[in-house]
Parts: structure tokens; sequence; C-alpha cells
């Protein structure tokens, strides 16, 4: 491998937000600060070719980026202009962009159209690999610079993405009393974690697998002049605030507390803005209440959160993970779309192949 051609290969996970990001200013700094466990099994594995153009096609092309783009081994143009978009972004943080031609090759751990979003995997997947060349480039970077301007770069491709970098717990967006956080990269969530939260598992129930009618773009946008943007976004901190004690007291039934009302008010912000929609479906809500009365018949401290869709992500203790699968066995199974669901967990974030 030479600076000329070479190649490199990344995994990075999904994330599951607990205090959710809705709502952002330019430039994906986002309006209120939020908290994920990065996942374990939903991955995006992207291995990133490159080809110093040669002075003659430099010249040529000199004011255009060069990339492929292959999806499970194939051509995939309909990716394109997302990468163009994200390239053009980036640029004046990786100067060397333009001067090299880019082969993709990406695919998903997770099944294709399953309405598990692979944004948040896959913009940190390349960020990852980027930032491989950047490091080739500059040998002398640190370990902690190389992964918090790879988060950074993640951001700038898809907001949530820059939680997918690091493991286990993530925080992104400056808040007061966490030390390192930032608007501009997620950080791992620097303080004690209770044992309850070890190997915490994460059962993503596949609700509907259709394109969402509002895209997370939108949504995001529609914050602005919400009737109830200010008071969300001072209680995304309020809420964070509460989750610094809870992970390190491991109070399980507040954690559930916070973790399902988080879930609940991003809707509500969906619900209430102006275009108002609706993304869970008569099959999230039935999930919902079947989880609801389990919890109160068994004690079994399970919850639910959601992302901008609408899938279920059913959270549990590990040591409860025989008894919650037989639940959505027997019980929940039913309301997915062909009976698909997704064992996953908390994880430790990107890795280099
Ligand atoms: O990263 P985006 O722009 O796709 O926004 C995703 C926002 C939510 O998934 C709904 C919440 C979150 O914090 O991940």
């Amino acid at each position: 491998q030479t600076l000329e051609s070479g190649h490199f290969q990344w995994s990075a996970p999904s994330n599951i937000a607990l205090v959710k990001y809705w709502g952002k200013k330019d430039n994906q700094i986002p309006a209120n600060p939020s908290v994920s466990f990065t996942l374990n099994n939903c991955k995006t594995i992207t291995k990133l070719a490159f080809d110093k153009k040669s002075i003659s096609t430099a010249l040529d092309v000199t004011n255009e980026f060069s990339f492929d783009l292959l999806f499970e081994g194939k051509p995939k143009e309909d990716f394109k202009p997302k990468i163009q978009k994200f390239f053009e972004r980036i640029e004046i943080y990786l100067p060397f962009l333009k001067d090299y031609h880019f082969t993709i090759d990406t695919q998903n751990t997770f099944p294709h159209s399953s309405g598990i979003a692979s944004s948040a995997s896959g913009m940190a997947a390349l960020a990852m690999n980027l930032m491989s060349l950047e490091k080739a480039l500059n040998p002398t970077m640190t370990e902690d610079y190389f992964y918090q301007k790879a988060s950074l770069l993640a951001r700038l491709g898809s907001g949530s993405a820059c939680r997918s970098v690091k493991g286990q717990v993530v925080v992104w967006g400056n808040q007061a009393n966490i030390e390192g956080s930032s608007d501009l990269f997620g950080v791992e969530f620097p303080y004690t974690i209770h044992e309850n939260f070890k190997n915490y598992q994460d059962t993503i129930l596949l609700v509907d697998k259709g394109e969402k009618q509002v895209s997370s773009t939108v949504g995001h946008e529609l914050m602005h002049n919400h009737p109830f943007a200010e008071r969300r976004f001072a209680q995304a901190h309020e809420n964070l605030d509460q989750l610094i004690a809870i992970f390190e007291n491991g109070n399980l039934e507040e954690f559930i507390k916070i973790v399902e009302s988080e879930a609940l008010t991003l809707h509500a912000m969906m619900m209430t803005s102006m275009p108002y929609f609706i993304l869970m479906k008569p099959n999230t809500l039935e999930i919902i209440n079947r989880i609801w009365k389990f919890r109160t018949e068994t004690q079994i401290p399970v919850c639910f959160t959601l992302d901008a869709g609408a899938n279920v992500h059913v959270l549990y203790p590990n040591k409860d993970k025989e008894s919650v699968l037989q639940f959505i066995k027997d019980e929940l199974v039913g309301y997915c779309q062909n009976g698909q669901y997704l064992c996953d967990e908390i994880g430790n974030g990107a890795t280099q192949l």
C-alpha cells in the first residue's frame, strides 16, 4: 500500500438514541444534546479503494470529485448524490479528496430496506475509511484526534452518524456537566456506567419496511418555528442530566421513564409540527401496549424506544434475555412485518478490518 493507491476497510455500527436529536442549526449542529447506545450487530462494512489521479487526469477533472459506488457488490447510482454532497461538505477538512479516485464498496449486515436506517452506520464507516487515508498522509496524528475528526466528518454526513464511531454510550452535543461534550462530534460517555447496563439488549421489531413519508431531513427542519421547540430542547438537557445519575445508580425504573418519554416526545414533535405527520403504525401502538402490560405483570424492566419510523426497539437487561425473547416470540412477532425482528445489543463502535 502506498499513498498512490490502496484500500482500507472499516465496519461501523448503527446506534439507538435514548435522548433524541430532533432539530438542528446550520452545518449539522444539533439543537439539543443527545445520547445513544451504540449497537453491535447492525453494521455497515465499507471498503474504500483509492487511486491517485495521474497529473493529466488531475488537470482535466481537477474540480470534480471522482468516485464509484458499489452496494452489495453492484453499482448503486441512487446513493451517489448523497455521497457527492457529503464530499462537498467535508472537503475543507480533507483537502486531498479531489486528488483521488475512490471506489466505495459497501454492505450492511441487516436486511436491505428493513426500515432500519443505514445512514448512521454507513456515514460512520465511510468517515473512518477517509480518516485512515488522512492518517496515512499525516502519520503523526493521535488516536484521540483520529476518532474525534472521524466523528465530526460522520456528523456532516448524517447527524446521528457521529454517535456510531465510539461505544458503548455516546453523547453528542454540548451539555454543561458532561466533560468534553461537543456539538461538533460525539464522545464516549465519560462517567461510571452501572453494571445493570452491561450487555444491554436491543431487539428491533420490524413493523414497517416501507419508505417513510417524511424524511428526517424534513422533520428536523420542521422544528424551526415549532410551537414547542424551545421547551423540548430544554427538556432534552434535563433528561440527559437525569440519565447521568441513572447510569451511575443503575435505577432501571427511572431509566425506563426517561427513555419511553423521549421516544413519545420525538413522535409528539412530529404530530405537532406544521405540516404534521405520523410515522407510527397501528402495530407500533399495539406493541407498546403489550410491552406495558408485560412489564406490569412480570416486573421485568423492559421498555421501548422509537427512532424516526414505525419500528420498535425493545430494550432490556441481559439477565432478562430469555424471558423477554420468549415474550417477543409469543406476543410481539405477530405485529412485525413478515414476523421479522433483529437481535442486537450494546457494542463498542467502529473497527478496522
Ligand atoms: O441523523 P438523522 O438526521 O437521520 O436524524 C436522526 C434522528 C433520530 O434518529 C430520530 C434521533 C436520534 O437522535 O438518532
